[in-house]
């Protein structure tokens, strides 16, 4: 063995440049991928030995070692040294040290470039699971502040200018089904990276009787490389739960941006606990919503780095390049700023103060009864757009009086076209329960919604 050389020594005369190997190294980012590669590697030793090409002695002795590898190094006994070029140069040097030739016969039929794309499949299967036990913990918060607000009324938004009265509970469940989606989009990544690239070699194969089947089940994948050469360069896998991610981010944001509006002064529907709220080194009186704030800033990266894989990919030739050894650092930090942004939004969300009161003023006022009223002439028989014109007029009527819909009497509702009862659109409570379709804002169809959050949260378990 080339002690202290790299791998792919042997057709060199000279060693290579000490700085050639410090930029170029990436065991610091891919040293993650330990557990998968020590599992890829004893999948590997066992096709081996099925092939004939491994005694079944040896494979049992990588496999102990592999085992020995990873205790050692979880107990902080065993660590990468700076000769290592990454995880996978790492994990052959240790097993050469440690069994000597049986050590060497391991990488045979097998290249880094098929193990990087199953230890990185393997992880990112992994890490989706986590994402959907993120998505469930925060759909399970969601579901229950939906079922406790189904009858508190707020005003339900366009243009950021109050529309129609819905309830707390409806506009949360909204959110929440942005989430139930983004578990889906997790559970075809899963699929996505289901299948095993172990036995692709270099880019085209093995002349070694080497069934990739072997690997692919020891590993637990469902299925195996169609074609070599796509084995190593297929990436799509990860973009897929890079999309994932930063699509899960952007919702997330959009959630965050609402609480910062529902818990300013100017809004006031909510109130940030002590504990989930930020002060200020200044201004003494604030509190502030930085956890809000950061999941919302941070879906920036989540899409930057989306972004950077795919621009990654673009323009390289089949099958493996170098580049595609940046596409871990994009990947690990995505999915880790996920899962924190998850679990940020479920805790904040969970430890707000909603009021009520406030709400329900906000949800009276703003004219937010006027479509409701339009409806009522609708049933009447009058054309929708006769309706939205008279209903039209009577706002600017009010408007210009400075007075509300509840102040006017029966004849000069009459006068304007209406009834004396039609005055019982402005209840925000009636509002709600009247739009009583699937999907609508009803406590009893919220309540449906909220059902539905709930199964697919436990189904993401
Ligand atoms: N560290 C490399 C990566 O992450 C492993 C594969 C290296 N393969 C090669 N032919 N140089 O992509």
């Amino acid at each position: 063995m080339n002690e202290g050389k790299p791998l792919w020594s042997g057709r060199f005369a000279g060693n290579p440049a000490a700085d050639l190997m410090r930029l170029t190294s990436s065991i610091e980012v891919d040293f993650v991928l330990l557990p998968y590669d020590l599992a890829a590697t004893k999948a590997h030793a066992r096709a081996l030995e099925k092939a004939g090409l491994l005694e079944p002695d040896a494979a049992f002795a990588i496999t102990d070692a592999c085992d020995e590898m990873e205790q050692q190094v979880i107990a902080g006994e065993l660590a990468p040294s700076p000769e290592d070029e990454d995880v996978h140069s790492f994990v052959e040097r240790i097993l050469t040290e440690r069994l000597g030739e049986t050590g060497k016969r391991v990488h045979a039929g097998r290249s880094r470039n098929d193990l990087v794309a199953t230890d990185l499949r393997l992880w990112c299967l992994d890490a989706a699971a986590g994402l959907k036990d993120g998505v469930a913990d925060l759909l399970e918060v969601i579901a229950r502040l939906a079922e406790t607000h189904a009858t508190a009324v707020m005003p339900g938004y366009t243009h950021l200018q109050r529309a129609q009265p819905v309830s707390l509970g409806f506009h949360l469940a909204a959110h929440g089904f942005a989430l139930v989606r983004d578990g889906a989009r997790f559970d075809h990544a899963i699929e996505a990276a289901g299948t095993s690239s172990l036995g692709a070699g270099a880019l085209a194969g093995t002349t070694l009787p080497i069934d990739p089947a072997v690997a692919a089940g020891e590993l637990g994948f469902s299925n195996h490389f169609d074609n070599a050469m796509d084995a190593v360069s297929d990436r799509d896998f990860a973009c897929d739960l890079a999309y994932a991610s930063a699509l899960c981010c952007v919702h997330l944001s959009r959630l965050g941006e609402e609480i910062v509006l529902w818990t300013s002064s100017e809004f006031g529907f909510a109130r940030l606990s002590d504990e989930w709220s930020t002060g200020s080194s200044m201004m003494p009186q604030k509190r502030n919503p930085d956890v809000a704030e950061l999941v919302r800033g941070r879906a920036a990266p989540a899409i930057g780095e989306l972004t950077s894989l795919l621009s990654l990919l673009k323009g390289i030739p089949l099958a493996y390049d170098r580049d595609l050894q940046e596409d871990k650092a994009l990947i690990f930090s995505t999915v880790a700023r996920t899962a924190g942004c998850l679990e940020a939004i479920a805790k904040l969300l969970d430890s707000l103060t909603f009021d009520g009161d406030r709400l329900e003023e906000a949800a009276a006022g703003g004219g937010a009864w006027a479509t409701d009223l339009a409806e009522r002439l609708v049933r009447r028989g009058v054309p929708f757009r006769a309706a939205h014109e008279t209903v039209g007029r009577l706002v600017k009527e009010l408007e210009t009086r400075g007075s509300q819909l509840t102040g006017l009497t029966a004849q000069e509702l009459q006068g304007l076209g209406f009834e004396p009862g039609d005055v019982e659109v402005a209840d925000p409570s009636r509002s709600i329960e009247a739009r009583n379709g699937p999907g609508g804002t009803a406590p009893a169809r919220v309540l449906e919604q909220v059902a539905t959050l709930k199964a697919a949260a436990a189904e993401l378990r």
